[in-house]
């Protein structure tokens, strides 16, 4: 299969076209930045550790009937993905307060929230992805008021798979964010579900922050940290599937 074109180069990520009809190939960069791009660094296997872990994640989501852009994982680098119409909204859910949370309403990071909360951010680099509320999006044609509703809910409904199966891996699920995808029969979960796009704690010393808040903030190696989070969720998976230990996807 011919993934020579790209469609798309992203900061994390690239698209590339297939020769099958509907089918790109997304792939994981090793790159990582952060305030919008102001911060650069290129780290060597994160993109094949994110493809594994937002790989696992897709699995398991569709496992409990929640449908993803996820075709298969091709190598240690490329996921197959259904080509989807990008909706421009980053949806955020938060368990947790962290993060711009914390800055913006001056709440203390760690103070569990009473329920979990869902904000929109409008995709827009030159302006910052400002947040924006559910009006904002309607307004401006981003979305329907319909799919609004329903980005919510099923944005609510993966945080319902993920808070469980992220405490089996004795990591806290605080906050994460999710795009979604127009297909001819409706939306779908797109991009990827990683420790890029996640806030993850350590259960026992939520000190340890195991997510991208590592190089955000320079708290340590961020590579080890997101091994050290394939290796806890990868225990996880094989409850459901023992093949995931012993099918890591290769180059050959
Ligand atoms: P925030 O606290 O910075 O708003 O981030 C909330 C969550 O969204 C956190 O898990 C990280 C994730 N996120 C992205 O995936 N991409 C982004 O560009 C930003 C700002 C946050
Ligand atoms: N991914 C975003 C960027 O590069 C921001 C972030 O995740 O902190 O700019």
């Amino acid at each position: 299969m011919s993934t020579t074109s790209p469609l798309y180069e992203g900061k994390a990520k690239s698209l590339y076209t297939t020769d099958r009809e509907g089918i790109l190939v997304q792939r994981f960069k090793d790159s990582a930045t952060a305030f919008n791009g102001r911060k650069f660094a290129t780290l060597p296997g994160k993109g094949a550790l994110n493809n594994r872990i937002s790989s696992i994640l897709f699995r398991l989501l569709r496992e409990s009937g929640i449908d993803s852009h996820y075709v298969d994982t091709r190598n240690t680098r490329d996921m197959g993905v259904r080509a989807v119409r990008i909706v421009p909204l980053e949806v955020v859910v938060r368990n947790v307060v962290a993060g711009s949370l914390s800055t913006r309403l001056g709440l203390d990071e760690g103070v569990a929230l009473r329920h979990p909360i869902v904000e929109l951010y409008y995709k827009r680099d030159d302006l910052g992805d400002p947040m924006i509320c559910m009006d904002h999006a309607a307004v401006m044609q981003l979305a329907t008021d319909a799919e609004l509703q329903q980005l919510k809910r099923m944005a609510l409904e993966v945080n319902d798979v993920l808070q469980p199966l992220w405490a089996s891996a004795e990591l806290t699920l605080v906050d994460f964010k999710l795009e979604f995808g127009r297909t001819d029969s409706g939306l779908l979960l797109a991009d990827e579900i990683s420790p890029d796009t996640s806030r993850l704690w350590d259960r026992t010393d939520p000190s340890r922050r195991m997510d991208k808040d590592v190089f955000r903030r320079d708290l340590g190696d961020l590579v080890e940290t997101y091994t050290e989070v394939l290796r806890r969720l990868l225990t996880v998976a094989a409850a459901h599937d023992p093949g995931e230990l012993t099918d890591a996807p290769s180059d050959r």
